[in-house]
């Protein structure tokens, strides 16, 4: 892609691409109950940053890959995160009733189908990434490296183990350790495989994978604190959800331990940390993911 692109401008280009193709990721001769495909089509297609794909591809990018190749999975791991934010939104979990400028998915199509979606988006997600290598001719032993790490770090001791963490911690996380733990599964590790799934698509050495590795562990926490600041200081018409969530359900967040200003010092830290191990991490083309990391700390929303 135009390298003379401002990271606004080419956050806007991928995140155009990435939603024509998620537009297509149903096949059309699949016979699919008409509301559960419209209830996923919903919260698919309500907008969102696309951060974590357009992070797949930027990973592909400062590797001199196939962005093409990569989409599928890139697709997939949106689908994925979507997911996660419709079963987020439940009343048994966080209970909110706006996601991306809309009411949430269950306060449309109910609790059962919003259920439904969430389960329909990850199972059909691992549908999608494997058309990288049906369709774009990714090796198979990376293709299957981008399988195993979208189910285990999306799964149980990744996203999944985060969430529950969250939920079981609610009040009672009492260090800050524990809270690194919550905010490095539920969204650290999704952010972290984001950019392994662009290596691999990239055919990345196991020195760049770390590197990578180390780049999302920092900015994916980094990432998680901005929310939770963002929750306290932010627009809601720019985040297109409610703020003080966390404070009406007494989430135990970073600026609840050590303060705004701390949190955002922590922000930034994190952010120069992570660039750090791309910097070192011999790429061809490291900008983009570098700028990235930039505007991740600065966003808004
Ligand atoms: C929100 O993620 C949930 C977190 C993991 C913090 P995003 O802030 O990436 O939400 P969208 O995709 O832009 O809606
Ligand atoms: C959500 O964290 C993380 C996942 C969905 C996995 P939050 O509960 O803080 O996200 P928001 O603030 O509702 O977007
Ligand atoms: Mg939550
Ligand atoms: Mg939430
Ligand atoms: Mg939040």
């Amino acid at each position: 892609m135009n390298d003379s692109l401002t990271i606004e401008q080419y956050i806007k280009r991928q995140s155009e691409t990435i939603e024509r193709e998620l537009r297509r990721i149903i096949p059309l001769d699949w016979n699919i109950p008409p509301k559960l495909k419209e209830s996923m089509r919903y919260s698919l297609e309500a907008g969102g940053k696309r951060m974590r794909p357009i992070l797949v591809l930027a990973a592909v990018e400062a590797l001199g890959g196939s962005v093409e190749a990569a989409m599928p999975a890139a697709c997939a791991v949106e689908m994925i995160h979507t997911y996660s934010l419709i079963h987020d939104d439940l009343p048994a979990m966080d209970n909110d009733d706006f996601r991306r400028g809309k009411p949430t998915n269950h306060k449309v199509f109910g609790e059962a189908m919003a259920i439904l979606a969430g389960d329909g988006l990850l199972t059909h997600a691992f549908h999608t990434a494997l058309q990288s290598y049906r369709k774009q001719g990714i090796p198979a032993e990376r293709m299957l490296s981008i399988i195993e790490e979208l189910a285990a770090f999306a799964g149980i001791a990744g996203m999944v183990g985060g969430q529950a963490a969250d939920i079981l911690g609610e009040q009672g996380v009492t260090t800050l350790k524990e809270l690194e733990y919550i905010h490095l599964h539920k969204t650290g590790d999704l952010i972290v495989c984001s950019l392994r799934i662009g290596g691999h698509a990239a055919l990345a050495s196991d020195e760049q994978l770390e590197a990578l590795q180390q780049f999302g562990r920092n900015i994916g926490l980094a990432f998680q604190i901005q929310d939770d600041i963002l929750d306290i200081v932010g627009d809601e018409a720019k985040l297109g959800k409610k703020t003080n969530a966390d404070g009406q359900a007494n989430k135990v967040t970073f600026p609840y331990f050590i303060g705004l200003e701390a949190s955002r010092d922590k922000v930034a830290e994190l952010t120069a940390k992570g660039k750090q191990a791309i910097q070192d991490g011999n790429f061809p083309n490291p900008e983009r993911l570098l700028r990235l990391a930039d505007y991740l700390m600065g966003r808004e929303y």
